[in-house]
């Protein structure tokens, strides 16, 4: 199926498409992204996700191209051009093509605006949520503003293809001795009623889900500690989940081949998870 994407203004069959190639996103890695998953045919967390992509932008002192309700607008005419029940919208703002390839940048380029959807059935449904996933540890040797959602992936890509070579799932990054996120998440542990969670600055990304999940545990009476935690605390707690926009909560239970609890999905993740869709469905827009 061609589907039909979002290019600076237009919307147009994917293979007519095109973006310069002295994009500074393509060049330089210059450029910040969000992905909003699709439940329903609606946008889950949609104000959560528009919200960062400004944060990002000013972060990297890029104007935004459009408003928040324009944003909306391009969401929904795709996901209903491309008939997506289930699955991601994908957006990406790029410094725009200055008509050569410079380390600097000057004023007066238009940003390269990018979007598409990706239909995935089985988002809600996953039954890797039966499962769990089996994670290794890495090293985090990304750089030192990953808080700002920039689509300078090669790190977390080749984090993903260690984890397939060592026949897992995915790979959580650790620096001094400390877990910092997931590949393509935020990495969470339970012990007791407690879920512990590393606190939010540049070290990494301000999940949209985290945010959603950690205000539905208070409600739900679980007790938040957002502080480091290392592998061996990991790897001997109750159970562990990962969050993120495609995979909501996704429980944890193998890390470097010792099984968290007792290898099995544990009942927070599960009721996390189940909380968080519910209450996110009726939010959706
Ligand atoms: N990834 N940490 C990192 C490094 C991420 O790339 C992501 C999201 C998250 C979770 O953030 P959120 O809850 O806002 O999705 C944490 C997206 C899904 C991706 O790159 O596809």
């Amino acid at each position: 199926m061609t589907r039909t994407v979002y290019v600076n203004g237009q919307y147009l069959p994917e293979t007519e498409a095109t973006v310069s190639i002295f994009d500074r996103g393509f060049l330089m890695a210059d450029g910040v992204y969000e992905v909003t998953s699709v439940l329903n045919g609606k946008l889950i967390d949609f104000g959560g996700h528009v919200a960062r992509l400004q944060r990002s932008l000013d972060e990297l002192e890029m104007d935004n191209p459009l408003s928040a309700d324009e944003w909306l607008a391009v969401h929904r005419e795709l996901v209903a051009l491309n008939n997506v029940t289930e699955g991601m919208v994908y957006l990406q703002v790029t410094r725009g093509n200055p008509g050569d390839r410079d380390f600097a940048w000057g004023p007066g380029v238009a940003p390269t605006v990018v979007l598409f959807t990706q239909a995935k059935a089985g988002l809600a449904d996953n039954p890797q949520a039966k499962i769990g996933l089996r994670v290794i540890s890495i090293p985090d040797i990304r750089w030192g503003r990953r808080d700002i959602k920039t689509v300078q992936l090669l790190y977390p890509s080749m984090g993903k293809m260690m984890a397939k070579k060592a026949g897992v799932d995915d790979a959580w990054f650790t620096e001094d001795g400390h877990v910092t996120e997931g590949t393509s998440n935020n990495a969470y542990i339970v012990k007791g009623n407690k879920i512990i969670t590393r606190p939010l600055s540049s070290d990494i990304l301000h999940g949209i889900t985290r945010a959603a999940v950690l205000r539905f545990a208070k409600e739900a009476q679980f007790e938040i500690e957002e502080r480091l935690f290392t592998v061996e605390e990991a790897q001997a707690a109750d159970e562990a989940f990962i969050t993120s926009a495609s995979a909501f909560v996704m429980p944890v239970v193998e890390l470097d081949g010792a099984s968290i609890g007792t290898g099995k999905p544990g009942k927070v993740a599960a009721r996390m998870r189940e909380i968080y869709l519910d209450e996110m469905n009726k939010a959706a827009v």
